[in-house]
């Protein structure tokens, strides 16, 4: 039996990395290895990380941060402070009311959340919540266009604010730790929202299982086009590395580029994604809004990325780590620890506002 989940946070418990020890008590062994790993050899999931620590602030002194604060706009709202959450897949693996409790803790902390397209509560009901935090909803798009537009269209209707297309994982990648440990999702829960869609048809004797079958229906750039076609939000592409694609997103009319490499979790030895910003921020140009996640773990990494272009950052792995620790409390805690020390950061480094944080602040 594994211990509940915390009902107050312990003084110890004072960084992001601080809940790692609390979550890895309170989760299977299954849902423990599906949340830290990583594909293959697991470079790139280390590279998020390390490239963050590679890289130092220069340090400014005696700024004046009078009347400073962490706010930001984007496709015309305005968010408290520029930490979201990432979508994460099967938040009920980590904690028994998943996305439902991931949602109350971002509530509370005016907290933008983007929802998987593979949550285990509904999108409705991740909207229609009484405490609901600001939402984005992420899209893996389906092989049949019907089945993706009835998403797009619940989202809508949700008041979902922006549509991000996860373009970096038509495949789920290697997961060598995941295939050493067994990994299977649990048969309890399922990816509520495809309720509908249709599986994959298996490749025929003879055929390759990646080409004949599982690519088969991976979306590629005219999809990209016809979403855009079609849908009234905003349309962000999460998982752009290279700047070649991230000029050709915002040639095709994309709304805001997430750089990412999912987490390091489906294509290894890709670069971390802080060392692949700079080349994707120069392709765009100021175009659109670039936004960073993979390996954000201080307020001096949200403060680099934004140093380096990004608008705002997502985590992932952190708040999962917290919502096994202590639920919405603990996903509420963790958000107003990230941001607390991000606001000690601008505050020692003269930017009393987050279009003042320019490269110039780094060491390099
Ligand atoms: C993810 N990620 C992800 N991304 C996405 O677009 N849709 C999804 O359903 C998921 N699911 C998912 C599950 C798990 C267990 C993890 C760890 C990650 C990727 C996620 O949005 C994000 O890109 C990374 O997690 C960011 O890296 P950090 O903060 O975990 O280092
Ligand atoms: C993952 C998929 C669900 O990273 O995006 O596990």
């Amino acid at each position: 039996m594994h211990k509940a989940p915390m009902a107050v946070i312990p003084p110890h418990i004072v960084s992001l990395a601080d809940y790692e020890p609390c979550a890895r008590e309170r989760m299977t062994d299954v849902a423990w290895t599906y949340l830290q790993s990583g594909a293959a050899d697991e470079i790139t999931l280390r590279r998020n990380i390390e490239a963050f620590q590679d890289l130092h602030l220069r340090g400014r002194v005696l700024g004046e941060v009078t009347g400073g604060h962490t706010r930001l706009n984007l496709f015309g709202h305005i968010y408290d402070h520029p930490i979201f959450l990432a979508p994460l897949a099967y938040q009920k693996l980590f904690h028994t009311e998943g996305e439902r409790a991931t949602a109350l803790g971002a509530a509370v902390t005016q907290t933008l959340m983007i929802l998987s397209t593979l949550s285990t509560v509904s999108l409705e009901e991740v909207a229609q919540a009484e405490t609901a935090p600001p939402l984005w909803f992420q899209l893996y798009l389906q092989a049949d266009h019907g089945v993706s537009l009835d998403l797009i269209h619940r989202a809508e209707r949700e008041g979902y604010r922006a549509l991000v297309i996860t373009v970096d994982a038509a495949l789920a990648g290697i997961r060598n730790r995941e295939q050493r440990a067994g990994f299977h999702l649990p048969p309890h829960l399922t990816a509520v929202n495809l309720a509908n869609a249709p599986a994959k048809p298996p490749p025929a004797p003879g055929q390759s299982l990646v080409f004949d079958s599982l690519m088969k229906t991976a979306p590629g750039w005219s999809d990209i086009e016809w979403v855009l076609s079609e849908a009234r939000l905003p349309v962000i592409l999460k998982g752009i590395v290279a700047p070649e694609d991230a000029d050709h997103a915002c040639r095709m009319g994309v709304h805001g580029i997430i750089v990412s490499n999912h987490g390091g979790r489906v294509l290894d030895t890709l670069p971390a994604a802080i060392d692949a910003l700079p080349a994707v921020v120069a392709a765009v140009a100021g175009r659109v809004p670039v936004l960073l996640d993979g390996g954000v773990r201080r307020g001096t990494d949200v403060f680099k990325a934004l140093a380096l272009g990004a608008s705002a950052v997502l985590i992932g792995r952190p708040y999962i780590h917290a919502l096994a620790a202590a639920g919405p409390l603990g996903v509420a805690h963790a958000v107003r620890t990230l941001r607390e020390e991000l606001e000690i950061v601008m505050a020692l480094s003269g930017t009393p506002t987050l279009d003042r944080i320019r490269p110039e602040h780094l060491f390099i």
